[in-house]
């Protein structure tokens, strides 16, 4: 086969720690299910900066441009936080998402069963939950003008702008109903059309796109922070959940804990089909560089693992590897193996990092010959 080609950004923090352990996963696919990778590696974020002064040189964002996929760790720490926003890591990670369009952010909150007693909420409320949130990702109030901090009189004034087109709507609209036509073909849409204009709009052209092309899938409309109360009180009740840059930052690391831990998050951002009908794609756990625990080898590596998962899914066609990927990290999960995140309890042994690596490459194995 044409070998994948994949571009791996591992970042900064426990970014390269969290990869170290994708990298096993890679290796045992190509070892074990004949997959071929050619696989480049390079610089973002803090790392990028330390090094060329910009958290993503030309160079690296023509090689995002060019690959399959990319994968990436995570961006930032409090080293950087004196930067001028225009060199912060976290402008090489949104520079990425715009110049590359990956307009629809793909973020799942799966409770896998092993977890759902760990779940700051009730095991009932939990147990069982696949939801996927679908995030804008590259407008809004992330990307609109005017912004910037400016002087008015004798204060200063910081200026962010929501701004959103009819076509933008769109797209992840339909990007949400083609999925949910996947799975359980219910769509529920969150924006503050009571508030803002661009809810509004939000709320009028995603009606406008199910009636006119998705009138078989079930579509209801929530105010954002009804939304939030609604995704705590009984999450269960979402399928697909379609909402704007910021609405969907918010709601996707709340969703994260109903799964046990940010560690455990997934993230696909897909753009449109390049020439050899793939989409543009990058993907990368929710969480971010965790500079609290960064260097100690305790990061959990399981949102990072879940995301290639994810790659092999909606990059490369691969569901029943996705689905394999998936199923050992439940196994190892149920043999009671825990990053300290995770919490512990009876039956739980504590691991870090490359030793939850080592087991999910272990299980698969298991899987394979069983
Ligand atoms: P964070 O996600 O890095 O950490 C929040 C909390 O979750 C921390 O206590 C951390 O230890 C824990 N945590 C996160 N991932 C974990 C994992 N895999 N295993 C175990 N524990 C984990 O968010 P933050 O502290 O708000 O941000 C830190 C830095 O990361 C900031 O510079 C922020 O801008 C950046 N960030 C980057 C991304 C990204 O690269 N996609 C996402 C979010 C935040
Ligand atoms: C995320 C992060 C990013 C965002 C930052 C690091 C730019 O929080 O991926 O959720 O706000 O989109
Ligand atoms: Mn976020």
């Amino acid at each position: 086969m044409t070998p994948i080609k994949l571009l791996i950004l591992p970042g900064d923090g426990i970014g390269p720690e969290v990869m170290l352990e994708v990298r096993k996963v890679i290796d045992w696919f190509a070892s074990n299910r004949g997959l071929a990778f050619e696989i480049d590696e390079d610089l973002v974020g803090g790392a990028s900066y330390d090094v060329h002064g910009t958290p993503l040189t030309d160079a690296v964002m023509d090689k995002a441009q060019s690959v399959d996929a990319v994968l990436l760790g995570a961006v930032g720490g409090p080293k950087y936080d004196v930067l001028d926003f225009s060199v912060k890591p976290e402008r090489g990670l949104l520079r990425l998402r715009k110049e590359m369009d990956l307009y629809a952010n793909l973020r799942p909150a799966q409770c896998f069963d092993a977890l759902a007693e760990f779940s700051s909420l009730k095991r009932d409320v939990v147990a069982g939950l696949d939801i996927m949130i679908i995030r804008e990702l590259t407008s809004g109030i992330y990307f609109g003008e005017p912004r910037g901090i400016v002087t008015e009189g004798n204060e200063r004034v910081g200026i962010n702008t929501q701004r959103y087109t009819e076509a933008e709507i769109a797209r992840v609209a339909r990007s949400a109903f083609e999925l949910a036509r996947k799975r359980g073909n219910k769509v529920c849409s969150m924006e503050k059309a009571n508030v803002m204009e661009s809810g509004v709009l939000w709320r009028q052209v995603v009606q406008e796109v199910h009636d006119t092309e998705y009138a078989d899938v079930e579509l209801s409309h929530m105010y954002a922070d009804a939304g939030a109360m609604q995704l705590v009180r009984w999450p269960k009740q979402f399928d697909v959940i379609v909402t704007d840059n910021l609405f969907g930052d918010l709601l996707s690391d709340a969703a994260a804990m109903l799964t046990g831990s940010l560690g455990m998050l997934p993230s696909a951002s897909l753009g449109a089909p390049m020439e050899n009908g793939r989409p543009k794609a990058l993907y990368e756990p929710v969480h971010g560089s965790a500079p609290d625990i960064a260097g100690q080898g305790k990061a959990n590596p399981i949102a990072c693992v879940l995301s290639f998962a994810m790659a092999l899914r909606y990059s490369f066609d691969l569901g029943d590897e996705a689905d394999l990927l998936e199923a050992s990290v439940n196994d190892v999960l149920a043999k009671g193996l825990r990053t300290p995140d995770l919490g512990a309890g009876e039956g739980t042994r504590t691991v870090g990092t490359a030793e939850m690596g080592d087991a999910i490459v272990e299980a698969l194995s298991e899987r394979q010959s069983a």
